[in-house]
């Protein structure tokens, strides 16, 4: 089996290796594949592995999200609500979120299970994963395996206001290329600024990604749930209910009265969840501390650092790409 798996991920690479390639936020570069970019750095041929290989469960719970747009805390979220009967007592000492961060308990399949770069090419055995599976991708919902679809697995999906989305990525991967190669650098907000124009993001273009989640939702609403993370700042008990319930775990009215929302939602909260130790020292297997992925928290923060031109043509390009869709960023 060994062996087989290597054979596998040495095809996966020479199929990578054939594929375009651009320059991208480090040292090595980025290919296209089925239409999006990826680093190499990052994910490794992770997303081909996951495409060929990853089989979706009926009862797969598969969080999906734009990078940058409240991966983390949708984590946190659907983690607290699914497994709410075995750690009932969430402000108690003993709930795995005050322990460990989030994509550690809710790991993504592309960057951690299926990349080469961490799984010493072996295709992963999710099999023996209790049911039902917490999962999560920020791969296109048109690359994921044919299994998601025909499986009737579920999956939430979030993304989050353009702007806001833009300044964050550009804060994260800076952290992340001085992690990772001290001899580069930062980026500029401009030049961020153009790659993210063109769809040169971390599996950009960002609206076509969020382009194939919104038509998925449209199509089949039963088995995707299409969020918001600004909607989610707004109004967090109507979106946590709507959650709980697409998840087949609704809170029942006596959850309800004993503050269960409540609970769940000041346990994932910004304030809490950045404040613990695991969140401000662990690090990632990228070797970047998680305190790299809370670091505002607000909804509108990408005021400060845009310039007017900036949002006026990011809002062009949105609304030309997103025309007709029904969908806005
Ligand atoms: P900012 O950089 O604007 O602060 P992702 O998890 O997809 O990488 O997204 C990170 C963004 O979500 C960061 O945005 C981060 O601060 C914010 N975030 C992380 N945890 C959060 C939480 N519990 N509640 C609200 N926002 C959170």
């Amino acid at each position: 089996e060994e062996e087989e798996d290597e054979r596998i991920y040495k095809r996966l690479k020479e199929i990578v290796a054939t594929l375009p390639t651009i320059k991208g936020w480090s040292s090595n570069p980025m290919y296209q594949y089925q239409g999006f970019w990826y680093s190499s750095d990052l994910v490794g041929v992770g997303p081909l592995a996951v495409h060929d290989h990853f089989k979706a469960h009926t009862t797969d719970v598969l969080l999906a999200a734009t990078p940058k747009s409240g991966t983390t805390w949708l984590k946190s979220l659907a983690f607290a609500v699914m497994n709410r009967k075995s750690h009932p007592s969430l402000d108690g000492r003993q709930h795995p979120l005050l322990k460990f961060n989030s994509h550690d308990l809710v790991p993504t399949l592309e960057l951690r299970l299926y990349n080469n770069n961490h799984n010493g090419d072996r295709i992963p055995n999710l099999d023996i994963l209790l049911s039902p599976r917490l999962l999560a991708t920020h791969m296109p919902y048109t690359s994921l395996p044919q299994s998601v679809t025909h499986s009737g697995c579920r999956i939430i999906y979030i993304c989050r206001n353009i702007n806001d989305t833009l300044v964050s990525y550009w804060h994260f991967f800076n952290r992340v290329r001085s992690k990772n190669n001290s001899s580069m650098g930062p980026i500029t907000l401009e030049e961020t600024f153009e790659w993210f124009c063109e769809g040169k993001s971390e599996y950009g273009p960002l609206w076509d990604q969020a382009l194939g989640y919104w038509k998925g939702s449209l199509d089949r609403p039963q088995n995707v749930l299409f969020l918001k993370y600004d909607d989610l700042q707004e109004e967090p008990v109507l979106h946590l209910k709507r959650m709980a319930e697409f998840m087949g775990c609704p809170f029942s009215s006596m959850e309800e009265k004993e503050g269960m929302v409540d609970q769940i939602i000041k346990l994932c909260s910004f304030e809490n969840l950045s404040n613990l130790a695991v969140n401000k020292t662990a690090t990632n297997h990228l070797g970047v501390t998680y305190d790299a992925y809370f670091r505002q928290g607000k909804v509108g923060d990408s005021m400060s650092y845009l310039t007017s031109e900036m949002m006026e043509e990011l809002h062009h390009i949105t609304e030309q790409k997103l025309h007709g869709s029904g969908l806005t960023l």
